[in-house]
């Protein structure tokens, strides 16, 4: 059965101490029989401790990885060199990375084959910046940028990724996108891939929400019928906050 996902980004934020213990705080706050995969990706330096603390349901995932493989390529950090510290996720075109630094479609296309190659799974974000909202051309934005990761792909490269629609303009901001915008998003993503793949491959597919996801507005997300988890950035650094979304997916 599909299961859903729940992820916290923490982006930068919080020196080791602290994050260690946000972890262990939302780690007591889950028991062993959520059903749903609960993923936290923090900052790059504790990868490798966050990897081995992790106990119970939590999985540990990579706020990014590089396109390249190794060699001298200072400062980067490759998929495989995460994989053997024992991380399983990566995040791969998250709108803060492509637009603060320069992460094009065809770099985030080389990220996503690094990483499946070197077996992470992926959480592949995209979504909208506001004008484009405005100007209706959202659904051609999306499936731009998600044509441009995937095509070429198999079928069973698929099962190793997560979609996650993150429309620019509700991402830190306080505004979510409402529950009938996202299923609208969902469904198209859903369509779309039912086309290019097909359409085992899309009901298979989990596409999760984020943008200002937090307890108050994560019951009517979860919802909807082709939300299948959300990607958390603010409300994830709070261990309440967290595991009560988590306890909204659980519920729905
Ligand atoms: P937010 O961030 O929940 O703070 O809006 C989401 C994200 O950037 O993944």
């Amino acid at each position: 059965m599909m299961k859903n996902v729940i992820a916290g980004n923490w982006k930068s934020n919080k020196l080791m101490a602290e994050a260690l213990r946000l972890m262990k705080e939302i780690e007591s706050g889950l028991t062993s029989e959520i059903s749903a995969e609960v993923i936290i990706a923090p900052p790059a330096p504790y990868l490798s401790a966050f990897a081995s603390e992790a106990k119970g349901v939590l999985q540990i995932a990579s706020q990014q990885c590089s396109a390249t493989g190794s060699g001298a390529f200072t400062g980067e950090f490759t998929a495989a060199m995460l994989g053997s510290c024992g991380v399983k996720w990566v995040i791969i075109g998250h709108s803060e990375r492509r637009e603060g630094y320069g992460e094009t479609d065809n770099v985030i296309r080389k990220k996503l084959r690094a990483a499946l190659d070197s077996g992470l799974q992926v959480l592949l974000c995209c979504g909208e910046p506001l004008e484009v909202r405005e100007s209706e051309t959202h659904f051609d934005w999306v499936q731009n940028q998600l044509m441009h990761a995937l095509s070429g792909l198999s079928n069973s490269a698929l099962e190793s990724i997560v979609i996650a629609y993150e429309p620019i303009w509700a991402i830190g901001t306080g505004k979510t996108a409402s529950a009938g915008q996202a299923q609208e998003m969902h469904a198209f993503i859903r369509n779309w891939l039912s086309i290019c793949f097909d359409r085992s491959t899309a009901r298979g597919c989990r596409i999760i929400y984020g943008g200002s996801c937090k307890p108050s507005n994560a019951d009517d997300l979860f919802a909807q019928p082709d939300v299948n988890g959300g990607l958390i950035g603010g409300a994830s650094l709070n261990a309440a906050d967290f595991i009560a979304i988590v306890t909204a997916l659980e519920n729905r």
